[in-house]
């Protein structure tokens, strides 16, 4: 099923770069277009990334610290 009409994009897409790490409407939007062009898919994104659909999200409801991965991620590099 469409979330975003103006791109084509999925619901199942749409979860996956939630599950790649995308936790913002404007992150799927980095990452696929949808919500830039009419808008009118952002709260459809919203709400799918409001029922757990980020992994980082779910960290941080179990009161993990979210950014310690990204933090040892600058270490190596
Ligand atoms: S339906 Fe997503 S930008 Fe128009």
């Amino acid at each position: 099923m469409f979330v975003c009409s103006c791109f084509g994009v999925t619901e199942a897409q749409v979860q996956q770069h939630a599950d790649d790490g995308a936790c913002t409407p404007r992150q799927i939007a980095s990452a696929c277009k949808a919500g830039t062009d009419c808008g009118s898919c952002v709260r459809r994104i919203q709400a799918i990334l409001g029922r757990g659909a980020c992994s980082r999200r779910e960290t941080a409801d179990q009161g993990r610290p979210v950014l310690a991965g990204l933090a040892d991620l600058d270490e190596a590099a």
